[in-house]
């Protein structure tokens, strides 16, 4: 599994042997530009998640339900999940946590709502976490993980992420359920694994977390592309002709122009000209 959250990445991943793309709310950072993903709302998920549920023909699509879109009730989860499959068009969506959420996962699940679930280390707890901490490193915590994806199990969950939690928990975790567990941070015991679109490209050049690798680092290339456009612009190499349009008869158009308006500078990059009119 991967993120994305547009329709030309969203396209790219359905073309490769990737088996789901999530829609994450990791989206209000990797996208937003936000510190942390609590403040995404339910109209700017379905908006991404509805443009990458376009370009997947193969893939199943997840969307994942932002913080506060299901933690005040039944009905309330219940009503957003429809929506994300009605506008967002994706098959599944995604929820954090285990036993607190077990009763409103079996909700959705009771209205069709196929639900993954999201358990060690749910961002949107971060204020109850203290930040973006590892969890389940004492053996307290991880038997009330391990409780949590029986829970999330129990109520009809059909696969459950597990994020940021030690390597030797998620192998007790895995082979004891029968859903799928899908990794992040959590080692390579997992069924599968999820990485962040951005983190794993490297497009971007902010601290990644430790359990990110980098598939590649395209921050540089895309930078160095970008400086080489305007360098060939200002230049004047850019556009050359070979990305540019000839007309018939140009000569002759030129004269019949000069005849109805007056010469002018031939060369439209003449300095003097473009100081004065553009700047
Ligand atoms: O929002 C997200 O991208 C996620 C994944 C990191 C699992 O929840």
């Amino acid at each position: 599994m991967l993120t994305a959250y547009d329709f030309p990445s969203a396209y790219l991943l359905d073309q490769s042997e990737i088996d789901v793309v999530l829609v994450g709310d990791s989206l209000a950072m990797t996208v937003l530009g936000q510190e942390n993903t609590l403040s995404v709302t339910m109209d700017q998920m379905i908006y991404h998640t509805s443009a990458v549920s376009r370009a997947c023909k193969r893939a199943l699509v997840v969307g994942d339900m932002p913080f506060g879109s299901y933690q005040s009730g039944i009905n309330q989860a219940v009503q957003n999940g429809l929506r994300f499959i009605k506008e967002g068009n994706c098959a599944a969506v995604k929820l954090e946590g285990g036993k607190q959420r077990a009763s409103i996962i079996a909700a959705m699940v009771e209205a069709e709502i196929p639900v993954m679930a999201h358990v060690g280390l749910t961002p949107q707890s971060m204020h109850r976490f203290g930040g973006f901490r590892v969890q389940g490193k004492s053996h307290e915590t991880a038997l009330a993980i391990i409780e949590d994806a029986f829970a999330v199990q129990e109520a009809g969950a059909f696969a459950v992420v597990l994020e940021s939690i030690p390597i030797a928990l998620a192998a007790e975790i895995t082979p004891r359920l029968r859903i799928p567990t899908i990794g992040i941070g959590a080692g390579v015991h997992c069924d599968g694994q999820v990485l962040v679109w951005h983190d794993f490209l490297g497009l971007h050049q902010n601290r990644i977390p430790r359990f990110v690798k980098q598939y590649a680092n395209l921050y540089p290339q895309m930078l160095h592309a970008v400086n080489d456009y305007c360098n060939e612009v200002r230049q004047g190499v850019f556009p050359d002709e070979q990305h540019g349009y000839c007309m018939p008869d140009q000569e002759l158009f030129a004269e019949k122009v000069a005849e109805k308006y007056g010469n002018c500078a031939a060369n439209p990059s003449d300095e003097g000209k473009l100081q004065e009119s553009k700047i």
